[in-house]
């Protein structure tokens, strides 16, 4: 496949591509152009940041074996936190609209190992507090770039419980963390629009008021 990396992507509507950038969690396994991954990378770089600091370090791991040792952590921390939900989403009362954000969750961690890109959002630490409130604007910023791209991801946490082990195995420093995981590759499905609690029960003018 050959793409004009420099091209792709900028003609994607900036809400059209908010409406539908959602979780994505099955992908084909055809692997994703470093400058691509550059491209969504540089996205990042555009976010806000407190005091522009831009506190962010990307760390792209496509290394099938450092993928391999990532996805056992992520499966050991999904086995631990999410096992009660696996076993809600397998009772037939269970919303159907959920069950299928938890299928696709649980593929997410039986297949991390085969998504062409884990890409960590990682930063430094500022007087040893963690700084989620100048990464996680780059976050979005990048899964908004997958989405205009064509490539899909998805926002995930849960590798945080082993996060000792997975910084030293991307390399970081002391006194920077990773904070989010973005599995990134071409979607097997198509990019729809996620189940969102209307906007009219969330807005208010001048004051809250409860419903
Ligand atoms: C802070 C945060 C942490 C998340 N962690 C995970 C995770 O570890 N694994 C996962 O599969 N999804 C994770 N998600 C993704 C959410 O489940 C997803 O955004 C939500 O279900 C909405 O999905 P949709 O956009 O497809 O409707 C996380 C989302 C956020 C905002």
């Amino acid at each position: 496949m050959s793409l004009d990396t420099e091209t792709i992507g900028e003609d994607v509507a900036l809400l059209e591509g908010m409406r539908t950038a959602r979780a994505i969690r099955r992908f084909k396994s055809d692997p994703v152009p470093p400058e691509l991954i550059r491209k969504v990378a540089e996205a990042g770089t555009f976010a806000p940041s407190g005091g522009n600091r831009q506190p962010w370090v990307f760390v792209a791991v496509t290394d099938a074996g450092r993928r391999r040792e990532i996805a056992a952590y992520y499966k050991k921390a999904f086995d631990a936190y999410i096992e009660p939900a696996r076993k809600a989403a397998a009772d037939p009362g269970f919303p159907s609209s959920r069950r299928k954000a938890m299928e696709g969750a649980i593929h997410l961690a039986e297949n991390l190992a085969d998504v062409p890109v884990h890409f960590f959002v990682a930063g430094w630490t500022r007087r040893g507090q963690e700084q989620p409130q100048s990464i996680f604007p780059a976050v979005q910023n990048i899964l908004l770039a997958c989405r205009a791209v064509g490539l899909g991801s998805c926002l995930t946490t849960l590798h945080r419980a082993f996060g000792k082990e997975i910084d030293e195995l991307l390399g970081l420093d002391e006194n920077q963390l990773s904070y989010a995981l973005l599995p990134i590759g071409w979607p097997r499905g198509a990019y729809t629009k996620p189940l969102r609690r209307s906007v009219d029960e969330c807005l208010f003018f001048d004051r809250y008021r409860r419903p």
